[in-house]
């Protein structure tokens, strides 16, 4: 494949490093876990976004626009990598912004990436869940160009075939680095969202005959939905590069076991391997993309799917400005509120949970409607008899409705459960926490 026929920027210094996760490695006793640092490609923090953009803005240049336009979620890396690469060019950038979740956390809103997005002077405008995003970025670049603009309009996540380019560059670069090194993968693993990146490193992989499987973790799509649109890319993809033969459906799996309640939602598994990666090897993963798709990782070492023995490469694609959005959950997953001996609680939040606090001697729950809740609080059963049972009519009284229940001495604290009651409304989040019990 022969990529320097197409327009390209050079946006960051290659290779980005492949480094082995010992203490990842050591604490999971599977196999050998490696790590490519695609969260280290430098512009506005970095992440996949910004080899995409090497190739979309490229072409962008190449037709002598001036303005680019894209969409994404509140929260999106892919804007802010896009507002970023825009500024350094001298380009206008404007950014549709889906509310995709339903939430009033002011975090979520107003900071991580949405904070950097207004520092690089992007035009934002928001829109509600449900729309076809795609179409209403190309309206915009309409409205542009009606207007005597030059817009060059981007999909969400970058991701048509020419910002595939981008990992079908990558797949080439982690090649030619790990045949440098002698190093043999057995295994390739990432998130999947857009399908941008899975379907150009599945693109330059087969392209180049690699014999490395290529494991796509979803993060928002059931996998049939997701398998269809990463192979209807990748095929794209190898047209346009010029692969004969195209790419087998057999070469794009995805796993979508670990989106849990939705796109954006917390799971504990995402939780728990943001925790070990940040505390064992100093990596800092993202609530929505390589969070979900490192737990992913970690559980599949745990079935045993991947064995003692093999080499996993962990493609790690950004993300971690993102945390800042997602301060509360991480709040409480490490009990940061409470001081004193760490007692592991697991919460399942569901349905209109919004936030769960305690100040030592009441549990607060943030709910975004008034409703009849039933609380159970489990405490351990040398203390109390099990699980007990709260019926709690929820005062419409603040804004947002909340929950206070009393539970007691929080040492006794170890497994809380909120859930509307029977015949209320639905459920939707989940969440973990670990509360820090007073010394
Ligand atoms: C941090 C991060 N990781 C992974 C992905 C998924 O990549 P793709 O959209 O190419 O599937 C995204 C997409 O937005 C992302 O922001």
């Amino acid at each position: 494949m022969h990529l320097a026929r197409f327009p390209r920027v050079r946006l960051f210094p290659t290779p980005t490093p492949l480094e082995k996760l010992e203490n990842l490695t050591r604490h999971l006793g599977g196999p050998d876990i490696w790590i490519k640092r695609d969260d280290c490609t430098v512009v506005a923090t970095g992440g996949n976004k910004i080899r995409k953009l090497e190739w979309l803005v490229g072409e962008a240049l190449a037709q002598s626009a001036n303005h680019l336009v894209t969409q994404g979620a509140v929260q999106s890396n892919h804007v802010r990598q896009t507002a970023a690469v825009a500024a350094r060019f001298g380009m206008k950038c404007s950014a549709l912004l889906e509310h995709r979740i339903d939430t009033n956390d002011r975090d979520y809103l107003n900071s991580g990436n949405v904070l950097l997005d207004r520092l690089f002077d992007v035009a934002i405008e928001y829109r509600t869940a449900g729309l076809d995003m795609n179409a209403e970025a190309e309206a915009k670049g309409e409205a542009l160009r009606a207007a005597g603009d030059k817009p060059y309009v981007i999909p969400g996540g970058g991701s048509n075939r020419v910002g595939a380019l981008g990992y079908v560059s990558c797949a080439q670069e982690l090649l030619q680095q790990v045949d440098e090194m002698g190093l043999r993968i057995d295994h390739l693993v990432t998130a999947t969202g857009s399908a941008g990146t899975h379907a150009g490193l599945v693109v330059g992989l087969e392209g180049c005959n690699a014999g490395i499987p290529v494991l796509g973790i979803g993060v928002r799509l059931p996998q049939d939905r997701q398998e269809a649109n990463v192979h209807r890319l990748a095929e794209a993809t190898a047209d346009y590069v010029g692969m004969r033969g195209g790419v087998a459906r057999s070469a794009v799996v995805a796993n979508c076991d670990y989106v849990g309640p939705g796109y954006g939602q917390p799971t504990p598994g995402m939780t728990e391997a943001v925790l070990m990666l940040a505390r064992l090897e100093g990596v800092l993963l993202d609530p929505v993309y390589s969070g979900k798709a490192m737990a992913g990782l970690i559980d599949l070492v745990r079935k045993g799917q991947f064995r003692k023995g093999e080499t996993v490469v962990f493609l790690h694609t950004g993300g971690a400005v993102g945390l800042y959005g997602y301060n509360g959950v991480f709040d409480q997953a490490m009990g940061v509120a409470f001081g004193g001996k760490v007692v592991r609680a697991e919460i399942p939040m569901h349905g209109k949970v919004s936030q769960v606090a305690h100040d030592g001697k009441f549990l607060f729950a943030g709910l975004t409607s008034p409703g009849l809740y039933l609380v159970r609080v489990m405490v351990p059963s040398d203390l109390a008899p099990g699980p007990q049972k709260f019926q709690i009519t929820a005062g419409a009284a603040r804004t947002p409705p909340s929950l206070v229940l009393m539970v007691g001495p929080l040492q006794d604290l170890e497994d809380f459960e909120c859930r509307p009651a029977p015949g209320k409304s639905g459920f939707v989040q989940h969440g973990a926490c670990w509360l820090r019990a007073p010394a």
